[in-house]
Parts: structure tokens; sequence; C-alpha cells
């Protein structure tokens, strides 16, 4: 086991897992596990902290998606966070440590979203899994309201890729802008997919093709299910035209309703992603 810092990044390396994680917006880039690379990250994503980064799991807070005063996604992924260092150690797992107040964040965005918070992030690597923690705390005098997602971005054969675990549940499609039901055993993407699930239950969710990942998800309500398809993918950037064939974004998140913290209260999130 080691964990390797420099300023921009910390790399763990436990038994045959390697993980790496941008201290701009605590983004874990990379999770391989047997030299099998589980997330997708572009080949053009900016790493330079200027942008987001495409790929990986960018953390979103206080807000997702456009709708709200805050420019898209929210300033977590585009603030530099601390890193608190290795918090745990051993033949079992290694965990490191990041967090995020209110002064190390994005001015332009704290001056909208003007509160007193804490986030503090955990990322522990411990055989073929990838577990994160996300614990949201109001240091404020008054209460705040947030939108939070872990903007998971997972390497597949889009083809191929089935994703198990959200039949009969209500969605909120940003492509057809209707509400309706996903009735279907498993999802298959075979056009731009930008699907809000509301209140996933299940706990287990499975990403199916060549490989498997499942994700396992505790404390978050809902699952964003992106792809950005032939014409999206051509007018990102910061990603390659031919990449949507290699990735899938299944992001879970609380974004149908607002979670609330009253002052000294807390929220924790986690997730799970095991390589099998
Ligand atoms: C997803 C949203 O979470 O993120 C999509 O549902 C959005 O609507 C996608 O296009 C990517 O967002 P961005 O800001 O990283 O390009």
């Amino acid at each position: 086991m080691t964990v390797t810092t420099n300023e921009h990044s910390t790399i763990i390396q436990h038994g045959d897992a390697t993980a790496e994680i941008y201290h701009y917006g605590a983004t874990v880039t990379s999770f391989k596990y047997k030299n099998r690379d589980v997330l997708f990250c572009s080949k053009k994503a900016i790493l330079n902290g200027t942008k987001a980064i495409r790929g990986g799991i960018p953390v979103v807070f206080p807000q997702f998606g456009p709708q709200g005063p805050l420019p898209q996604h929210g300033f977590a992924r585009v603030s530099k966070w601390h890193y608190l260092g290795v918090l745990t150690e051993n033949t079992h797992q290694t965990t490191v440590g990041f967090s995020l107040e209110k002064h190390q964040a994005l001015e332009q965005q704290t001056k909208i979203w003007p509160f007193l918070f804490r986030l503090e992030y955990h990322v522990t690597l411990s055989a073929n899994t990838l577990h994160l923690k996300l614990v949201v705390k109001n240091l404020d005098q008054s209460a705040f309201d947030f939108t939070v997602l872990l903007h998971t971005y997972l390497q597949t054969q889009i083809h191929e890729a089935q994703v198990f675990g959200l039949q009969g549940l209500a969605i909120n499609d940003g492509v057809s802008k209707t509400r309706d039901v996903d009735n279907r055993s498993y999802i298959t993407v075979e056009g731009e997919v930008d699907r809000v699930y509301e209140h996933v239950g299940l706990n287990a969710l499975t990403l199916k093709d060549r490989q498997s990942t499942v994700l396992l998800k505790n404390g978050f309500k809902d699952v964003v299910v992106w792809n950005p398809w032939i014409e999206k993918a051509k007018a990102l950037n910061d990603f390659e035209d031919e990449e949507y064939k290699n990735m899938i974004c299944i992001e879970v998140g609380n974004v149908s309703e607002k979670i609330v913290l009253n002052p000294g209260e807390s929220w924790t999130g986690e997730q799970t992603i095991v390589a099998v």
C-alpha cells in the first residue's frame, strides 16, 4: 500500500487497485483494478483547474444542473479542495480525505450561495472496491438547501451496456422533457440519454458489458443516467467525438428534491463501486 501526493493529485495503490484523485474538485479521475480502467476520463479532459474535469467522478454541489442561481453543477467540482492526508491505512483498506469550506471555494459562486459549510470527502480503496463518502455540514447560523451528485463516468462499450436496478421507476427525461416510467428490466443506450430516475429504492445497480461493475449507494435517492451521443459529443470541446461509445454516466445523487440542513446538521451520502 502506498499513497503518493503532489500539489495536483494523490495516488493510492492498495493491492491490485489504484486510484488517482485530483485536488481540483476532489475529482477521482481513475480507479483501476488489475489494470482494468473502471472509470472513464476523456483524453481531452482539462486537468489544469480551469474547467470541471470531463470524466472520473466530479462532485456536484450545491446545485445540480443549470436550474438555480449558480452555473451548471455548482462550485465543488471547480474548487481546489484541501487534502487531509491518509486517514486509514491497513491491510484491508486505505482511505484518504479531502475537505472544502466556503473560504476555499470558488468566490464567484460563494458570493451567490453565501452559506458557511464544510464538505468532507473520504476515498477508500480495498481489494476490488472504491468507496466514497461525502459529508455535508452546515456551519452557518441559517438553514441552507442543496442538491448533490457524484457524477460518475464509467468505462463501457456503450453498444453492449446494460444497466440493471432501475425498473419501474419514475423518470424525468431531460431529452424529451417529459415525465414517464421506465419499465424495462434493464436499460440500454441507443441515442442521447439524460434521465433522472427518482427515488431509487434499490441500493445495488449493475452495469453489465464485457465486464461488470456494481454500484452501491447509501443516502442518495436518485440516479442520473447520461450519455451525450453523437451530436452533443461533437459540441463538447473537452470530449472526443467518438468517446460517447466508451462511457456511460451513472450518477448517484439527491437532485429531484433539495436537502435542507439546519445550523449544525450534517448529511452523508456514500457510493461503493465494485469491479467484478
Ligand atoms: C449530467 C446532466 O449530470 O451532466 C446533463 O444530467 C449534463 O444534462 C451532463 O449535460 C454534463 O454536464 P457538464 O456540465 O459536465 O457538461
